[in-house]
């Protein structure tokens, strides 16, 4: 392993990587990402800075940084050294133990190392990208951070590694919509495939156990990954309702009807009506699951994403990286926001709706903030995966979503 030097911080004191390494760890055990002795081991131990010699060490070590290596010719992230609290939020979920066999779709290095430290010698662990830059980098750091035994395999994920398998994990480090067959049929029965899958414009990464051939969810959570590229290729789509620069409002598709974006581009710029639900929300509280239930209740829900710049001109009411639950019918529209409350530290759910039927529209909305706060709140949703072909009759009631080779379901309790 090569020998760092002790490095200058802000602060002007020295810190050394391993220092570095220790507050990570301290700071994702706080965060409740790092929960197990072995996962813990494996991130005070692998030298993640190696990965990426051209970038500042301590930012390498910030649990919430991804490091972007590559944008495409639209501008869209592609490849990126994922942050700690992600990679270590999808290795708990991921249940590993000393002797195991891993498959990881995505590659970079720094998760196939501390993989590798988790499975140990007796285990193996196979990282695939579908970009040779990337997977020459991984290449490079794996032997110098002391993983010489990784196989790096530069190939489309979609067909899994056959020569290795079966795995008794299959970790995808890349947005999905769909899951190909080769995830689930190289995955032993039993074992666990985690993938940040994509359902109607939200991604959850799902801890999956196989079940001869479906899945079935053992837990999830938020997080926003690059897209997959290659023969599993399948991108949102933005319909953009407001195009001045840096103030941009559009909504992101994913199987969602085509809005018709002009009369919606009107809506927009016409003045809103707001109804308030009566449900608050911690400050600290995500949206997440609220956010799973509407789109399990509503058909037509696609996220509106705008810059801050829109927010500031008041042009929408709230902004998020994940995009915001927006309910289209015909020419009108509705999206989620927030109002504080007399509790400085709880906010009122409620609906902006826009257009000549904004306020039905914003009240069907704020009905099913309603229902999930009686009815679901206290429940968790359940991810379900079949093959693509499996009739209606055999699905769970819930909201059914149609993939190329899957059939995913969501359901409640
Ligand atoms: C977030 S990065 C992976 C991060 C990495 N696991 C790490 O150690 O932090 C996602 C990677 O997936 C790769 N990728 C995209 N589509 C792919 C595909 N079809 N097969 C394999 N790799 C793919 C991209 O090239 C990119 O490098």
């Amino acid at each position: 392993m090569d020998n760092v030097p002790a490095m200058q911080t802000d602060d002007n004191t020295q810190r050394t990587d391993q220092q570095l390494r220790d507050d990570m760890v301290q700071q994702l055990i706080e965060l409740g990402a790092l929960r197990s002795s072995h996962v813990v081991a494996a991130f005070r131990k692998v030298p993640r800075h190696l990965a990426t010699p051209d970038e500042d060490v301590a930012t390498t070590y910030d649990v919430e940084r991804a490091l972007i290596t590559k944008t495409d010719a639209e501008g869209i992230q592609i490849s990126s050294v994922s942050a700690p609290r992600i990679q270590a939020m999808q290795i708990e979920q991921a249940e590993l133990g000393p002797g195991m066999r891993v498959l990881e779709i995505g590659s970079g290095g720094v998760n196939a190392a501390y993989l590798a430290e988790i499975v140990g010698r007796d285990g193996m662990v196979v990282t695939v990208d579908i970009d040779p830059d990337v997977t020459e980098r991984a290449a490079a750091f794996l032997p110098k951070a002391g993983y010489d035994s990784v196989q790096v395999v530069t190939t489309d994920g979609e067909n899994g590694v056959p020569e290795h398998a079966p795995y008794d994990r299959v970790i995808v480090t890349v947005q999905a919509a769909d899951i190909p067959p080769a995830w689930r049929e190289q995955l032993k029965d039993g074992g666990r495939l985690v993938v940040p899958l994509r359902m109607r414009g939200m991604t959850r990464t799902v801890a999956f156990v196989r079940d001869g051939d479906r899945l079935v969810s053992d837990g999830f959570e938020l997080c926003g990954f690059v897209p997959m590229q290659g023969v599993g290729e399948n991108r949102v789509r933005l319909a953009l309702l407001h195009e001045a620069e840096g103030e941009e409002v559009g909504l992101r598709l994913d199987g969602h009807p085509e809005p018709d974006t002009d009369v919606l581009r009107a809506a927009l710029l016409s003045p809103s009506v707001r109804s308030w639900s009566g449900v608050t929300l911690a400050a600290n509280e995500s949206n997440e699951h609220l956010d799973l239930w509407l789109t399990t209740a509503l058909d037509n829900l696609p996220l509106l994403t705008a810059q801050p710049g829109a927010r500031e001109r008041g042009i929408v009411a709230s902004v998020s990286p994940h995009g915001i639950p927006a309910l289209v019918e015909a020419g009108s529209f509705a999206y989620r926001t927030v109002r504080p409350t007399w509790d400085p530290d709880r906010f009122e759910l409620g609906a902006v709706g826009h257009g000549p039927r904004d306020r039905e529209v914003a009240e069907r909305l704020v009905e099913e903030i309603r229902t999930w706060d009686r009815e679901h709140r206290s429940h968790r949703a359940f991810i379900e995966v079949f093959p693509a072909g499996t009739p209606d009759d055999r699905l769970p009631a819930g909201r059914v979503i149609d993939r190329r080779h899957t059939r995913v379901t969501i359901t409640w309790p």
